[in-house]
């Protein structure tokens, strides 16, 4: 089982959308997938086209040492969402957790031995759920979009990550993945070559092109796949999974 924690303290630089649409792909090579959505605002229950929001979901696993198998949706064939659930939010902004509770994602994600891939949708924070991720998680897969600012917020999270590694005396596979990239732009080619010299090994091979049907599909509570399968965003998430079975890098 591969476990990952896809965070970056922006917001907007494609999260969800990539939890969203590299779980589906995985999926849809035979790959057992589960997602969850541990970001309050819930956007990954609503971009897979699901209606969490009077459900129980990871909430109530944090709160209430709920079993996982209990708030388990099936979102599409080999697919499953834990929702947020509406209780999220209130752990997050009191960061009313102590550091035990901050292990609770752990022990609960045991009972998901048998699948092959986890994803935790983060939110744009460093609070107790980012915390309680980076418990739970062996892998961290960050989104970084191809602009400016966002080599500044990088190197702050890649710090806060080696602190928690030095207390925790683990190591996590850092993997960075480009996104809303716009191939002809130089900025965009700056920022993509900087990323590959500050992070070699560790930058996913395909960059995520900036997309209309990236941008569209989840209002229709579709992935990007479903959506508009021959666009430039499915072409490239299908190859963003094949970079992740590989460990394929720049
Ligand atoms: N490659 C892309 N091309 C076009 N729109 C995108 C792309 N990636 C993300 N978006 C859009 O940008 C917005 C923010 O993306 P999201 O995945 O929600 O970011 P985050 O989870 O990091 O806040 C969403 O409206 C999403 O549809
Ligand atoms: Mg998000």
């Amino acid at each position: 089982m591969r476990l990952f924690a896809v965070i970056n303290q922006k917001g907007g630089v494609g999260k969800t959308t990539t939890v969203a649409n590299l779980a589906y792909a995985l999926a849809e090579r035979g790959k057992q997938v589960t997602v969850i959505d541990l970001d309050p605002q819930g956007s990954l229950s609503a971009s897979l086209g699901i209606d969490a929001r009077n459900v129980a979901g990871i909430d109530d696993v944090l709160i209430n040492e709920s079993e996982i198998s209990d708030v388990l949706v099936m979102a599409r064939e080999n697919l499953y969402l834990v929702p947020a659930g509406k209780n999220l939010r209130q752990l997050e902004q009191h960061s009313a957790g102590s550091a035990a509770q901050a292990k609770n994602l752990k022990a609960a994600l045991k009972s998901l031995d048998d699948q092959d891939f986890i994803f935790i949708d983060c939110p744009p924070a460093s609070g107790f759920l980012v915390i309680s991720a980076l418990f739970a998680v062996e892998e961290i897969l960050i989104p970084v979009a191809s602009e400016y600012l966002s080599l500044h917020g990088l190197s702050h999270l890649m710090g806060t990550l080696n602190m928690f590694e030095q207390s925790l005396g683990k190591t996590f596979k850092q993997w960075v993945v480009i996104t809303r990239f716009h191939p002809r732009r130089k900025l965009a080619q700056d920022v993509y070559q900087s990323l590959v010299e500050h992070f070699p090994k560790q930058v996913l091979s395909t960059p995520i092109r900036e997309t209309s049907a990236l941008a569209e599909s989840p209002s229709f509570g579709k992935t990007v796949f479903e959506y508009r399968g021959g666009s430039n965003g499915a072409e490239d998430y299908f190859s963003l999974a094949t970079d992740l079975l590989k460990g394929r890098t720049l």
